[in-house]
């Protein structure tokens, strides 16, 4: 049975990959945001997950607004980033497990979940840039799941639809028969907006709400409409759908061990946040 360790969520701002290139990490603008790093390593070093499954929103590297699922699943031996225009180094690519991502899509489906399967799939910022702040300067040593979610052609899926696709992927997981550890990552967020009248938009208070409230009471989010989100959170601060995502798949005792939160990073409050799952067997055995 697959073993789910816990969860990370992060930013994934395009500008970072900028700053590891430039190696910008100890500068007065970066190091608060680099800093929050210093435990997700350490605590990656000692679980050592095996899988990452990883919640994110493409921005049209894979998908454009011609053909966008809500919700869709790589099903490759390998992911491979392009030149996404951000004046960023092309990341380096990432393996895949494809008889995982099989199993997942079985039962993803079996579920009700009419997921888009992609056997050859590019993984734009919103993967890449998490997995260069998790696994500084090497190629990451997890093989991954990307799960892509529409965060950017409405209509979106709502919050609870995301915490749904995440339990049903949880329950997936723990039916795996392979003992594997398993890290869920969500990317994106918190509250930004980069276009329109209200670019430049932030709204801590209601970052905080979602810190505080998405590793034991969900139920305090979930009743935001996508309507009330982008208002709350900004056009693309629903990038926490992703984040919601993460949190469903955590299917054991939840406990946060880390956040870090910066006002601002490019356009973005940024925000970084781990979480332990503590699963049956493990609680059992403590
Ligand atoms: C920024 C944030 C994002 O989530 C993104 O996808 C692109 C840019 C920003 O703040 O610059
Ligand atoms: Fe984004």
């Amino acid at each position: 049975m697959a073993n789910i360790i816990g969860g990370v969520a992060t930013t994934h701002v395009p500008a970072i990959g900028k700053a590891i290139a430039d190696s910008k990490q100890n500068d007065p603008y970066w190091k608060p945001f680099f800093d929050g790093f210093d435990y997700v390593h350490r605590w990656l070093a000692r679980e050592k997950p095996d899988v990452a499954v990883v919640f994110y929103n493409d921005h049209g590297l894979n998908f454009f607004l011609d053909k966008l699922p809500t919700f869709a699943i790589g099903a490759a031996t390998e992911y491979r980033n392009e030149d996404e225009g951000w004046g960023i180094p092309v990341s380096r690519s990432a393996a895949g497990d494809p008889a995982l991502s099989w199993h997942l899509i079985n039962a993803l489906v079996a579920d009700e979940f009419d997921i888009t399967m992609c056997q050859d799939m590019l993984i734009d910022h919103a993967v890449t840039i998490p997995l260069e702040l998790m696994w500084p300067g090497q190629r990451a040593p997890v093989r991954i799941i990307p799960i892509s979610i529409n965060t950017v052609q409405h209509p979106l899926p709502s919050l609870t639809r995301c915490l749904k696709l995440g339990q049903s992927v949880g329950r997936a997981l723990q039916s795996y028969p392979q003992d594997l550890r398993v890290l869920i990552i969500g990317t994106g967020g918190l509250s930004h907006q980069l276009d329109g009248e209200r670019a430049g938009f932030l709204n801590k208070e209601f970052d905080q709400l979602c810190l505080d409230n998405l590793a034991n009471n969900t139920q305090k989010l979930i009743h935001y409409s996508i309507h009330d989100l982008v208002e709350q959170a900004g056009a693309q601060g629903v990038e926490f759908l992703n984040w919601m995502a993460m949190r469903g798949a955590l299917t054991g005792k939840v406990s946060e061990l880390h956040r870090n939160y910066h006002i601002p990073i490019s356009n973005t409050a940024a925000a970084t946040l781990v979480l332990q799952n503590k699963g049956e067997a493990a609680r059992q055995a403590a």
